[in-house]
C-alpha cells in the first residue's frame, strides 16, 4: 500500500469519510553544496520519492489533532495556546509534535490567521538518516495550515518559517537549504538555489544516471555542537574579510589573503569559498549533461568536507571511496550535515541496482555494518494531491 493510500485509509477509519486534503512533502538529498546555505551561498540539492504525507479535513475550534501512524501517537494542540512540551531542545528535537506546533507558531508569528484540522500523518524518510525528514513534517504541516487556512503558498516564504520553526521553536539551529528544497523541488531536476536571494534554478539529471544514497548506518551524537562550531568559524573568517558571508569572497581573494588566518579558519573559510565555487560549475555541468564532469566536482567536494572542513567519518569516507571505486560510478560524496548519516553517488542509470548491492557488500565487508541504499528518483516539492489543485 502507497503512503498515499495508508493515510487516506486510516483517516477514513477515524472519521468515516474521505479526507478534504491530501498533502506531501519531500525530504531532499543534496548533490553539491554543503556547509554552505548558512554561509548565504550556494547549494544543489534534489527533493527525492520518499516524503510526509497528511490526509486532513477542518475543524473549526481553533485545535490541531494529528495522528502519527509512525510513533502511534495523537498531538492535540490549540492554535491560541501553543505550547512547547519541554524545557530542553534536545527533548524537543526528538518529539515529532514540536515540529507541527513550531510550523503552527512560526506562521502566526508571521500574522497569517490560522483554522484548526484534524488527520492522519506518516512518512517514508528515514529519521536521523541526513535526508530531511523533519523539513518534510515542517512543509507538509505548512501546506497543510495554507490549504485549510486559504492562505497563498508562497514556497520561499514558507521554507523560511519552516526553518524558523525549526530554529526557534525546536531549537535546532540549521540553514534553509532542506526546508528550500522540499517546499520548491522539481520532478526530474535538482535545484541550484541562492542561499541569499532563495532564487531558485533548475538543473535537469543527466540522461541515463541515476542518484544513489548510501546510508552507512551510523550517526553520530553532538552533531549539533560540531555544527554551531563549524558556523562560528565560518563567521570568524567573514569578519576577517570584512564580508557579511563567506558567499562575498571569491577564490582568488581567498588565495590572496589566505596565509594571514590560522589554520584551522584558514581550512574552514577554503571548503566554503571552493564548494560555492563547485556548486555554480556543477550546475553549469548539469546544464550540459555533463555527467563526468560532475562526478568529478562531487568527489572534490568530499575531500573538501574530509580534509577542510573536517565533517566527515571514517564511515563515510569508506563507503565514499568503496562507491568512487565502482566503474559505473561518476563522483561520490558525504552529504549532509556530515560525522555519520549518508553519502550520494551519481552512477550509469542501468547499473545503479548492481552498483548499490556492490558498495553494500563490500561496505559490510569492510566495517562489519550494514548500509541501507536508496536509488532515488527527483520529485516534486510540497503539493496539495488531492484535490488536484
Ligand atoms: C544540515 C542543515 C542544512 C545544511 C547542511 C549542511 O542538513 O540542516 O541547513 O547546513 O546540514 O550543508
Amino acid at each position: 500500500m502507497s503512503l498515499q493510500e495508508r493515510v487516506t485509509t486510516h483517516f477514513q477509519q477515524l472519521y468515516g469519510e474521505f479526507p478534504a486534503f491530501i498533502v506531501r512533502a519531500p525530504g531532499r538529498v543534496n548533490l553539491i553544496g554543503e556547509h554552505t546555505d548558512y554561509n548565504d551561498g550556494f547549494v544543489l540539492p534534489m527533493a527525492i520519492d520518499r516524503a510526509a504525507w497528511i490526509a486532513l479535513r477542518h475543524r473549526d475550534d481553533g485545535r490541531v489533532v494529528l495522528h502519527s501512524l509512525d510513533f502511534d501517537d495523537t498531538l492535540e494542540a490549540e492554535l491560541a495556546h501553543l505550547q512547547q512540551s519541554s524545557p530542553d531542545p534536545g527533548e524537543r528535537e526528538q518529539s515529532w509534535g514540536e515540529y507541527i506546533k513550531g510550523v503552527a507558531w512560526a506562521l502566526q508569528e508571521a500574522g497569517y490567521a490560522l483554522q484548526g484540522w484534524e488527520g492522519v500523518v506518516s512518512g517514508d524518510v528515514p529519521i536521523g538518516a541526513g535526508l530531511s525528514s523533519s523539513a518534510a513534517l515542517e512543509m507538509a504541516v505548512a501546506r497543510t495550515f495554507a490549504a485549510v487556512s486559504a492562505l497563498e503558498w508562497d514556497a520561499p516564504r514558507m521554507a523560511l518559517l519552516g526553518q524558523r520553526a525549526e530554529n526557534a521553536w525546536v531549537g535546532v539551529n540549521s540553514g534553509i537549504m532542506d526546508q528550500m528544497i522540499s517546499a520548491t523541488g522539481e520532478a526530474g531536476h535538482a535545484l541550484l538555489i541562492d542561499c541569499r536571494s532563495l532564487e531558485t534554478r533548475s538543473a535537469p539529471l543527466p540522461s541515463d544516471t541515476k542518484v544513489v544514497v548510501l546510508d552507512t548506518s551510523t550517526r553520530r551524537g553532538l552533531v549539533g555542537s560540531a555544527y554551531n562550531e563549524r558556523r562560528e568559524q565560518c563567521e570568524t573568517a567573514a569578519r576577517f574579510f570584512g564580508v557579511s558571508a563567506l558567499r562575498d569572497v571569491s577564490v582568488d581573494e581567498f588565495e590572496a589573503r589566505a596565509d594571514e588566518l590560522d589554520d584551522v579558519t584558514r581550512r574552514r573559510a577554503r571548503h566554503v569559498v571552493t564548494e560555492n565555487e563547485r556548486t555554480l560549475q556543477a550546475a553549469d555541468a548539469m546544464q550540459q549533461g555533463d555527467a563526468a564532469r560532475l562526478g568529478h566536482l562531487m568527489n572534490e567536494s568530499h575531500r573538501s568536507l574530509r580534509d577542510d572542513f573536517e565533517v566527515s567519518s571514517a564511515a563515510l569516507n569508506t563507503i565514499v571511496e568503496i562507491a568512487q571505486g565502482q566503474e559505473t560510478c561518476y563522483g561520490a560524496r558525504m552529504t549532509g550535515a556530515g560525522f555519520g548519516g549518508c553519502a550520494v553517488a551519481l552512477v550509469r542509470a542501468p547499473a545503479a541496482h548492481d552498483f548499490a548491492q556492490s558498495v553494500a557488500s563490500q561496505y559490510n565487508d569492510a566495517t562489519g555494518l550494514t548500509a541501507s541504499v536508496y536509488v532515488c528518483e527527483a520529485t516534486d516539492g510540497a503539493r496539495v494531491i488531492h484535490p488536484p489543485q
